[in-house]
Formats: C-alpha cells, sequence, structure tokens
C-alpha cells in the first residue's frame, strides 16, 4: 500500500481509504451484510494496509468503523466523520452535539478529520463566519485535529462551494467528487489546493457508472448524446474495452482506482463496498502501478469536456 502526506495536515494516509459511505454504506443499505460482516470488511482493509477510513454521523456507519478501529492500533488509523447539514443552518450547540454523538459512536478521543457534510454554496458565508470558529476551538481543545468540508457534487456539478472555499485559509482537507469521466475538478479545484497544501479525498472514483459493464455503456452513450464525448474516439459498446487489450488494467474498477490514484494532488481516494471479494480486487488496484502514461493520457483525451454527469 501506497502512504502520502495528506497536505498541510502532515498526516500520512494510505492512498485507498475505506468509505464507509457511498451506495453500500459497508453493506449496511438494505441490510446485505450484518454487522459483524461490516465490521469485518473495515478489518480486512486495515489488516491489508489500509489506515484511513471515511464515515458520517448521517451513514449510520460510525458504530461499525468504532467497533472495527477498537480492534486495532486506534492511533496508527486516520478516522475521518462529518456532521450533517441538511437545508437548515445548523447552530454552534448543534454542532458540538453532533460532534460528542460522534466521538461516542466511535469510541474514539478525538477524531482526525472533522467535516461539514456535503456543504452548499449558498450556505457557505454563514458556516464560514459561525461554525468554522467553532471547529477552530474544537481543534484547540484537541477534540479534532484537522477541519474539513466536503461538497454536494450531484447539486454543485462546477465545484462552485469549493472553489469558494479554497479561497479561504481555514479548511485542511477537502473533499471533491472525480473521477475519470468527469475530470472538471482538475482545473476547477485540484490546481488550487496543491498550491495551497490542503489534504484532498477524492469520492466518487467509481459510484455506479464505473462499478460495471452496463452502467458505463448507458453514461456513455448519454455523453455522446449530449456531445460531451466524440463518438468516433470511444466504442460505446465497450468504452474501456481498449484498455484491457493492451494489457494495462483488469476491469473497469480497476482502471478507475488507478486513473484516479495517478492524478496530480489526489491524495486518498475513497473505495466503498459492501462485498469483500470486491474490496479484495480494489485492494490489489491500489497495489499495481499506475495506469500507463499513455493509457492515462487517452483517457483524459477522450472525455476532456464532460461537465453534465457525476457517474451517480
Ligand atoms: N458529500 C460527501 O461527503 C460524500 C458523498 C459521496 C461519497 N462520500 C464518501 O466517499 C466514499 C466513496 O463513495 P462513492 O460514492 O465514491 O462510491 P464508491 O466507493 O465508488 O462505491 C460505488 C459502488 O461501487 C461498488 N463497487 C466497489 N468496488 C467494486 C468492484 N471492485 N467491482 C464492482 N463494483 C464495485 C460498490 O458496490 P458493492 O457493495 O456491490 O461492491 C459501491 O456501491 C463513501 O463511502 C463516502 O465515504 C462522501
Amino acid at each position: 500500500m501506497e502512504y502520502r502526506t495528506l497536505g498541510r495536515t502532515g498526516l500520512r494516509a494510505s492512498v485507498m481509504g475505506i468509505g464507509a459511505g457511498g451506495p453500500s454504506r459497508l453493506g449496511q443499505r438494505d441490510n446485505i451484510r450484518s454487522e459483524s460482516e461490516s465490521i469485518d470488511l473495515v478489518l480486512q482493509a486495515l489488516d491489508a494496509g489500509v489506515n484511513f477510513i471515511d464515515t458520517a454521523e448521517g451513514y449510520r456507519t460510525e458504530e461499525i468503523v468504532g467497533a472495527a478501529v477498537a480492534r486495532r492500533d486506534r492511533d496508527r488509523i486516520i478516522i475521518s466523520t462529518k456532521k450533517s447539514l441538511g437545508r437548515e443552518n445548523i447552530s454552534r450547540e448543534v454542532l458540538r452535539a453532533g460532534l460528542r454523538e460522534s466521538l461516542s459512536r466511535l469510541g474514539a478521543d478525538y477524531i482526525d478529520i472533522y467535516h461539514l457534510h456535503g456543504l452548499r454554496l449558498e450556505q457557505y458565508d454563514y458556516y464560514s463566519q459561525e461554525i468554522v470558529p467553532e471547529l477552530q476551538d474544537l481543534k484547540q481543545q484537541g477534540l479534532i485535529r484537522c477541519i474539513g468540508v466536503t461538497e454536494h457534487w450531484n447539486g454543485d456539478l462546477e465545484h462552485k462551494m469549493l472553489q469558494r472555499a479554497l479561497k479561504d485559509d481555514v479548511w485542511d482537507v477537502i473533499m471533491v467528487g472525480f473521477n475519470l469521466l468527469n475530470q472538471s475538478a482538475r482545473e476547477t479545484v485540484l490546481r488550487t489546493a496543491r498550491e495551497k497544501d490542503i489534504g484532498v479525498l477524492i469520492m466518487f472514483a467509481l459510484r455506479r457508472a464505473l462499478s460495471g459493464p452496463d452502467k458505463l455503456r448507458a453514461t456513455v452513450r448519454t455523453l455522446i448524446e449530449r456531445g460531451e464525448v466524440n463518438p468516433d474516439e470511444i466504442d460505446s459498446e465497450d468504452p474501456l474495452g481498449f484498455l484491457p487489450a493492451e494489457g494495462s488494467a483488469v476491469s473497469i474498477p480497476d482502471t478507475a482506482y488507478r486513473f484516479c490514484q495517478a492524478e496530480a494532488g489526489a491524495h486518498v481516494i475513497l473505495s466503498g463496498t459492501g462485498n469483500p471479494g470486491h474490496l479484495a480486487a480494489n485492494l490489489a488496484s491500489f497495489a499495481r502501478p499506475p495506469l500507463p502514461r499513455e493509457d492515462i493520457q487517452r483517457l483524459k483525451h477522450i472525455f476532456r469536456d464532460v461537465t453534465s454527469v457525476t457517474g451517480q
């Protein structure tokens, strides 16, 4: 497993991070897995060298993460969790209560990265004036180590909130949507984050569109119809078929993860699953070298104009 310094936080994080939310929530969505099976999934990742876990109050997986962490060395694990925001602005008291409850569910004395979850541009000014000082206070008290913010990508395709956030100097870590289909964050977010040495977590590396061939074909067809992908540059029946044929990638998820892994300024790529076989495959992908340069260039070229889909 490769480890990277998470920007200004100085934390050394595994490039693969376990995402305890997303479409699978460690198998808890639709109760596909029992709690103990989900705990075992987290342990499987930790024992393979992953030291970064992302959860959130809203995922209802903090207790599972806490139970897994309790069986290993907590101080070697980076725990990232988030305060849900919703449409109504929350008060400082609600933030503090949320943190206390997250600490309790995680069985932790401190949280490494505490985020505002899915902040929207129109909420930004309130949160930066009212809530960020409170987060800074919690940091002073040692209850959180780093302050983070995550975007609501499906409702903010242009990454406007994060572009606004990057003008301020208060965020240690950001979480941004990025994948091989929609690489728009490269210019709008990642470049500035690198200049400012902010830790960057990548979400949506697979999401749904890159988890299997049918969904990928449907997404590519949509992109061709919208004029965002040139049909002469891609086989719409087998959009990434050219890669395994040249021996560089073993599957669509493998391509998707290794594409993100090679992206300048991306530190941790989040990967969520409720399936131990998928987890083993994803661990293997992150252990492989980055995709060959020419493949990355080709993928950058094919999807260069895409801005309308997230892979949802
Ligand atoms: N605004 C936010 O703060 C926000 C929003 C979204 C996500 N996140 C974070 O980012 C993490 C990642 O979420 P994501 O939305 O990017 O989803 P993701 O982790 O890319 O997962 C997408 C889906 O891919 C499937 N999958 C995983 N590995 C696979 C494989 N090898 N082969 C086939 N299918 C595979 C999983 O289903 P199976 O269970 O069937 O494997 C999963 O449901 C989340 O867990 C969460 O921590 C944060």
